[in-house]
């Protein structure tokens, strides 16, 4: 059994004061014995801040993204082992506005999630289709390209370590999620990608389902077998959506 992850990505959002209560309200819904893992995907700056505020939860914490080099003359970067140092578990990489606002290549992500797992973080790795593929028909064409440039760089095993991310780059944002049969079918897939090359990874690996995931619709999208759950955006700044999130991700009702 794949334990359920929701991962919050707050982006570029947040101060001292609203991270604070943030997290407060986060940790009073949500009860540490919960049955799905939970992490806060949180600003550079304010990993410190957080990782005291999650201490003694159930709530890890992660980072948006990371240099793909170990130390030296990167102006503004940050490496895998200070996130590492910071305590972080997760770091998400290749997030589409990473590839599209910030030119990352797919040879660059691949980069980044060997980094990640060389310093003992949990890559949260992100692919998905803009909506002009999909209408011409090249999702999976695209997936596939994203995921073999990962398994170009990694061995499938430690893709099996790791954590995938669906978000269809047309449901980001947008309040135009995927149906669950839509997200199903690209997981689906995703995972049979990476049983070609290892079906232990493939049965091992958590894929996450992101692009306007809200209270109301993460239900349906957690049941489908191969949604392993969810990377938030907009709703994980929100704690009573973020904490109803989790609870279905729990299969838990909120009391
Ligand atoms: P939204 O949930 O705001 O659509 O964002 C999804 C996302 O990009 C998470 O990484």
């Amino acid at each position: 059994m794949r334990p359920k992850l929701v991962a919050g990505n707050w982006k570029m959002n947040g101060s001292l004061a609203a991270n604070r209560s943030l997290v407060e309200a986060v940790r009073a819904g949500f009860p540490a014995a919960a049955g799905c893992e939970v992490a806060v995907c949180v600003p550079a700056p304010y990993l410190q801040q957080v990782g005291g505020l999650v201490q003694g939860s159930a709530i890890a914490l992660g980072a948006q993204t990371l240099s793909e080099h170990a130390a030296g003359a990167y102006t503004g970067e940050t490496s895998a082992g200070m996130l590492a140092d910071l305590g972080c578990r997760y770091v998400i990489v290749g997030h589409s506005e990473r590839r599209t606002l910030f030119g990352e290549t797919s040879a660059q992500v691949a980069a980044k999630f060997v980094a990640a797992d060389g310093a003992g973080l949990v890559p949260i790795v992100c692919v998905g289709e803009t909506w002009p593929e999909r209408e011409a028909g090249t999702t999976e064409a695209v997936i596939a390209s994203q995921l073999d440039a990962v398994f170009a760089a990694a061995s499938a095993s430690r893709l099996g370590l790791a954590v995938i991310a669906y978000e269809p780059v047309w449901a980001i944002g947008t309040g135009k999620t995927a149906t669950p049969q839509q997200a199903q079918a690209v997981h689906a897939f995703i995972r049979a990608r990476v049983a070609a090359r290892d079906a232990a990874a493939a049965a091992a690996v958590r894929i996450l389902y992101g692009g306007s995931v809200n209270a109301g619709n993460a239900s349906a999208l957690f049941a489908c077998p191969d949604i392993d759950g969810g990377l938030v955006g907009g709703a994980s700044l929100k704690a009573a959506d973020f904490v109803a999130i989790c609870m279905a991700a729990s299969g838990r009702e909120l009391t």
